[in-house]
């Protein structure tokens, strides 16, 4: 959700936060600010609604230099979109960002109004920045008033406080993302919610555990402290890795948006999937899975991974002919599931912070079952809760709207699928594996060569008033994602339906306004085509991805996207999915929409 960064150092730390912004505005995009220590020793605060262009254009050209600095990137929950709901909330000398939500700060704000405090904003933040101020007047020092602070809150947040006083910032989490590092011959140290935005700033990276208070200061020779909420000092409790993210990977490149690009890393992706779990530092840990033996699969997940989950549970069922249950994991986690020692909870996500994602993750373990992630980002939240993991290797995933994370993490749990089924004890097991993902590869580089017949189409659907978009077997969890995409950025209304199932009521639905992006496979041919008829007969306008060659389709549709399925099996759906992602893509082109950063989303839903 919001996105955070602190910086402390001999460099300009305004410069260094709004550099980081950038990267995070992936995280929310609402409103942006910044708070610093001035060279005049004065904390100064600058938020703006809107893009975080909008608080570049308010710091303006004056060059603002500071040893000190927080900013925040808002995803609103509490309050409207404003310049006041903007962070950082502050105080002099207290200035505070958050990520996340303080679940009973109704109650707090009555009691500190109670006592006098004066609120100018609508944000569950000032609460924190209230509970700070006034327990520092108390004559407590900055370190025990966000200990005491933090812990009245309930609800999983993030915070990174500055002391304009002293230049210190104070950093704590509980259920959300929190980074830092450091970089050892700049001197400098620097927090975040995500570890993106430290990808050549710093060499060293702490993920802290809950409850770990984070000094980061210039003022001594050590710059970051962790320690425990009771003052306790040299806590070990964080995770601490080598910084190996770069900045080449994060950059556009000759595409117009990061989602373009990233549709076009799917083939060599796919590529070196098999590579790193045939051959590469992969290979133990597809081994390591290899032992597990579960009578029931658990899947849970959100949006776009829950998909792809789909996709997992037909692998997991076929191979294994183990039941495989896929959930959304806002369900999941309030439903109370049937899970036995036995199961396995398997938790698919690309950033590897949803919150849903992860409190599924936690009721899997509070009930012994093993955890294990399908993740995309290595030293996320999920990825030190599971009990093992399998990275899905897809790189920095920018755009909002998921993409080749998608494609990746339908490929490792077929991967885990085959590991579990002993598929890969023989390398001739191996290569018939990577030969199909090879193949795939191939036919996804064709599919891209054609992106003009593509565009062409968008281009004569993207005014129409509703898409459905509608596929059998297993071509049903790409339609589903189709839409998703399809309505995530281009604003339009599109569901995913089963084929058969348009007639029980949405069909009412069906006129010469109304388009059918129709999925038809070798597989349930004929019924397909019969559902197809159906549509035709109403006036409906239909555009079908179908096999390649087939007159009779061709005929019947207003747009034919031609695609060759021979050999691909169960990995065609990844296949034709790549052309639903064109598609929305250029339906969004065409209604001029922010594609990288579609209104009201985020790119990592750190809240519930
Ligand atoms: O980081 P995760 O994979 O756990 O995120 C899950 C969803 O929030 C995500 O897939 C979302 O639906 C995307 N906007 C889809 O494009």
């Amino acid at each position: 959700m919001c996105g955070i960064v602190g910086h402390v150092g001999p460099k300009n730390s305004v410069e260094v936060v709004i550099e980081g912004l950038k990267r995070l505005e992936y995280r929310g995009y609402d409103s942006a600010g910044v708070s610093f220590i001035n060279q005049k020793d004065e904390l100064e605060v600058f938020k703006k609604e809107g893009k975080l262009q909008n608080l570049i254009d308010l710091l303006g050209t004056k060059k603002y230099i500071s040893r000190s600095c927080i900013g925040h990137t808002r995803w609103a929950t509490h309050g409207e979109v404003n310049d006041v709901n903007s962070h950082p909330h502050s105080a002099n000398p207290i200035s505070v960002v958050q990520n996340g939500i303080i679940e009973n700060f109704a109650t707090l704000k009555q009691e500190l109004e109670g006592g006098g405090y004066k609120f100018e904003s609508q944000t569950d933040t000032e609460v924190f920045l209230a509970l700070i101020v006034t327990t520092m007047n108390s004559g407590k020092t900055f370190f025990e008033a966000v200990s005491s602070s933090f812990q009245r809150i309930d609800g999983n947040s993030a915070f990174v406080i500055l002391n304009g006083d002293s230049g210190e910032i104070l950093a704590i989490k509980r259920g959300a993302p929190l980074v830092c590092g450091t970089h050892d011959t700049h001197s400098q140290a620097l927090v975040s919610s995500d570890p993106y935005a430290l990808a050549g700033v710093v060499d060293r990276l702490y993920f802290p555990e809950d409850n770990v208070l984070i000094s980061i200061s210039g003022a001594n020779k050590e710059l970051i402290r962790f320690y425990e909420l009771d003052g306790t000092p040299d806590c070990k409790r964080y995770l601490s890795k080598k910084q190996e993210m770069t900045l080449e990977t994060s950059e556009k490149g000759k595409y117009e948006h990061f989602m373009l690009k990233e549709i076009y890393e799917q083939p060599g992706l796919v590529r070196a999937l098999t590579q790193y779990y045939f051959t590469g530092d992969g290979v133990k840990h597809l081994e390591a899975v290899a032992s597990l033996k579960p009578e029931r699969v658990h899947v849970a997940a959100c949006g776009t991974a829950h998909y792809a989950g789909m996709v997992v549970k037909d692998y997991i069922e076929r191979i294994n002919a183990i039941p495989c249950e896929v959930e959304f994991a806002s369900e999941f986690r309030y439903r109370d599931p049937l899970l036995a020692k036995k199961d396995l909870g398997l938790f698919i996500s690309q950033s590897g912070e949803t919150a849903d994602t992860l409190a599924a993750q936690e009721l899997c373990q509070k009930k012994q079952l093993h955890t294990l992630s399908l993740v995309n980002v290595e030293g996320s939240t999920l990825f030190r809760n599971c009990d093992s993991n399998l990275l899905i290797r897809a790189g920095v995933e920018i755009g909002v709207a998921s993409t080749k994370a998608f494609t990746q993490m339908a490929l490792t749990g077929r991967l885990l699928a085959g590991s579990m089924a002993g598929q890969f004890k023989t390398d001739e097991g191996k290569k018939s594996v990577a030969d199909k993902f090879s193949l795939l590869s191939e036919r996804i580089d064709q599919l891209l060569a054609r992106v003009g017949e593509i565009k062409d189409i968008a281009e004569r659907i993207y005014q129409r008033n509703g898409f459905f978009f509608t596929g059998r077997g297993q071509y049903f969890s790409v339609a589903l994602e189709g839409a998703l995409k399809l309505k995530e950025i281009a604003y339009v209304h599109a569901e995913g339906y089963a084929s058969g199932e348009l007639k029980h009521g949405p069909i009412a639905l069906i006129d010469d306004d109304m388009v059918n992006i129709a999925i038809v496979g070798p597989e349930l041919y004929e019924k397909t085509v019969s559902n197809l008829q159906e549509i035709k007969a109403r006036r409906g306008v239909i555009v079908t991805l179908g096999p390649a060659g087939d007159k009779i389709l061709e005929e019947m549709s207003d747009y034919y996207i031609a695609l060759d399925f021979s050999g691909l099996e169960e990995l065609a759906p990844l296949y034709v999915n790549v052309a639903n992602q064109l598609l929305a893509y250029y339906t969004a082109k065409f209604k001029g929409t922010d594609i990288d950063k579609p209104r009201n989303l985020a790119k990592s839903v750190t809240v519930e």
